[in-house]
């Protein structure tokens, strides 16, 4: 049965979301946005009346009034917009109040989700022979805000989690020798690299690499995509990743 979806922030991720819904079984019945010209401008009973779910993907100054409402209006919402984690709490309040359902996610990648797991099984295998040593290298445009990514944190906190040999990481040159304790993350910034994360388990004999390259958004908004179908016919609150685990299961 197709998902009627209400996208809440018709910007770049909105839009790709848009493009992609027919091929995935979903139809878009409504945009809300304060700037583009053919959206609703706000958040009510009228402008989400069509929708089985909605999806945010709008901006961190609007983001909990948005989930706010649409809760109050008793809708299932996927929140791929960031910046409001720390009130992660307050939002699980409100939506077992609503009884409705709402997942979020820094990334809604289904490619890094995988990644991220496959990473944490590789780290456990390479950590039980001490030859192998693990290393952290990320490239990202040079438009790029921030150094390291937020992925690369992550991705180093799976990496720490799970090994006995590592328990920092440095991200940073060294200018030193580094400490085999220490877990190297470098980063790069050039050119228009979408984003990519490499982690690798380096010994004498030969080296293996895990790899995650982006190629597009449309990883991100194929991922919101599943998570609201998914999420049409549940109550409760879901990280992404718990969304990931479920399909898997
Ligand atoms: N979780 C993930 O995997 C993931 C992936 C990509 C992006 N994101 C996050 O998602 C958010 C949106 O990304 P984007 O690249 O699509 O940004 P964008 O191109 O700037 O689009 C956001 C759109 O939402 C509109 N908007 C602002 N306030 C709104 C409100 N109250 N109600 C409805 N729409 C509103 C914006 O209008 P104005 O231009 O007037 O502000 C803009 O048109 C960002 O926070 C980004 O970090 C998350």
């Amino acid at each position: 049965m197709t998902t009627r979806i209400a996208l809440i922030g018709y910007g770049k991720m909105g839009q790709f979301i848009s493009s992609l819904a027919p091929e995935h079984n979903c139809q878009i019945v409504a945009t809300i946005d304060p700037v583009h010209p053919e959206s609703a401008r706000s958040i009510c009973a009228e402008s989400l009346a069509a929708a089985d779910v909605c999806i945010d993907f709008s901006h961190p100054s609007a983001v909990l009034q948005n989930i706010k409402q649409v809760l109050e209006l008793g809708k299932p919402l996927v929140v791929g917009t960031t910046g409001w984690h720390n009130h992660l709490e307050e939002v699980r309040h409100w939506v077992e109040k609503s009884g409705t359902g709402l997942v979020y996610g820094a990334n809604f990648s289904i490619g890094m989700n995988l990644f991220s797991r496959l990473l944490a099984e590789a780290v456990k295998s390479f950590d039980k022979f001490s030859a192998y040593d693990v290393y952290g290298l990320e490239l990202h445009h040079r438009q790029k805000a921030d150094s390291p990514s937020g992925t690369a944190i992550e991705l180093s906190k799976i990496i720490l989690e799970n090994s006995s040999h590592k328990n920092s990481a440095l991200f940073d040159p060294a200018y030193r020798r580094i400490e085999p304790y220490e877990l190297h993350f470098a980063s790069i910034r050039a050119g228009s690299i979408p984003g990519t994360h490499t982690v690798g388990f380096d010994c004498e004999a030969d080296t293996v690499e895990l790899t995650h390259r982006v190629r597009s958004r449309s990883g991100f908004a194929l991922g919101a995509l599943q998570a609201a179908k998914w999420l049409k016919d549940r109550q409760g609150f879901y990280s992404f990743s718990q969304v990931i685990s479920d399909i898997l299961c």
